[in-house]
């Protein structure tokens, strides 16, 4: 049996259609957008949010932006189109597949830079549905690659969401999961909360019932103690950046996550598509890491829960250093160690 997606990311006729994540649980509602500023808030609010997803949404929200572009010249059509994609790249500064997938679309926009302009902007429009759809199969392709790192029966600890909503389908860490459930397989997947804003608890948990697989839902402090206690046989995660020479980055507490596998040993294993990684980022020290209102700690989900006035930090990312890393899952196959060598070979 193959699982059914609910698509989190769409565009047609001038329409960019975004599942608003904020919502899940509570309600499944998709936000209908038609100008670029409301692409640039879904993005900065997390109405859409996971690496893949945002770089999807921001070639579809570049579109909005140039619909109405002067068609004269190219140069007058670029203008316009540079100045939106500069401002879409200030949504969010660590998911790499943001300037990832804007670069792509400057790059069409180069390449066909000698058509009538009216035209271009089929061929950029054509580049951003390839964007989706290549995903959905590099998606696929990691999860068949992740699945000869586990077994039927296996526990498996995720953290955050880098399931289908996350991506075009199927999601990069969850894909072996819906893989293995298509299987017949028994797994077991524990799903951290992921504190502050309970990416795991509203997201992973919701995704994965869905689907029929057995999650549990343990909050982030939680994980120690079921590592202990010998139910976890695995730990995979998706990221927002892989730097050159293996590094990684991912939401906030994917690092704790990384040192108590390696306590425990246990593998733990990253799944990042081709999109994801930055060799001109050389290690992890060099990642920008988003700082995120201090609300979101203090009362997230509209409940008090600090005192006024108290100070915070709040970094939505972390990043694990590869030497935590057991194996990185590409859709060219699976990286173990050596990254600064491997990484670049799979761009040759
Ligand atoms: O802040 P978020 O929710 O966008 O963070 C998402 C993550 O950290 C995911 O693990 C990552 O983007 C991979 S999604 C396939």
């Amino acid at each position: 049996m193959t699982t059914s997606f609910m698509q989190s990311v769409s565009y047609e006729n001038g329409v960019l259609k975004i599942l608003d994540q904020t919502k899940i649980p509570n309600l499944t509602e998709f936000l209908e957008i038609t100008k670029i500023e409301d692409a640039w808030d879904a993005i900065k609010q997390l109405k859409v949010r996971g690496a893949p997803a945002i770089g999807i949404a921001a070639a579809y929200g570049l579109l909005l932006g140039i619909k109405d572009a002067p068609e004269s010249s190219f140069e007058d059509f670029y203008s316009v189109f540079k100045k939106y994609s500069d401002y879409l790249a200030t949504s969010r500064p660590t998911a790499v597949n943001l300037f990832w997938a804007l670069k792509r679309m400057e790059d069409r926009a180069r390449t066909d830079k000698e058509l009538p302009v009216s035209n271009l902007k089929e061929a950029l429009e054509n580049e951003a549905h390839l964007i989706r759809s290549e995903d959905e199969d590099v998606c696929r392709t990691i999860g068949e690659h992740a699945l000869t790192l586990i077994k039927d029966g296996m526990g498996i600890l995720t953290h955050c969401n880098a399931g289908g909503i996350a991506t075009a389908r199927y999601g990069t860490a969850l894909a072996p999961l819906y893989l293995a459930k298509e299987k017949g397989w028994d797994i077991k997947v524990f799903a951290d909360e992921t504190r502050p804003l309970l990416q795991g608890a509203r997201l992973t948990a919701w995704e994965l019932m869905q689907a029929g697989i057995d999650v549990t839902l343990i909050t982030d402090n939680m994980a120690a103690m079921v590592m202990q206690k010998g139910w976890v046989q695995a730990v995979i995660v998706g990221c927002d950046r892989v730097a050159a020479n293996g590094d990684v980055a991912n939401k906030i507490g994917t690092y704790g996550v990384a040192l108590l596998a390696k306590a425990h040993n246990i593998p733990f294993y990253v799944a990042a598509p081709l999109s994801t990684i930055d060799l001109e980022t050389k290690t992890g020290g060099d990642i920008p890491i988003e700082e995120r209102d201090a609300a979101e700690i203090t009362e997230g989900f509209g409940k008090r829960t600090a005192p006024e006035g108290v100070k915070v930090f709040n970094p939505a990312f972390d990043v694990t250093p590869h030497e935590y890393i057991t194996a990185i899952i590409t859709e060219k196959g699976i990286l173990s160690g050596n990254y600064h060598e491997e990484l670049p070979k799979l761009f040759q």
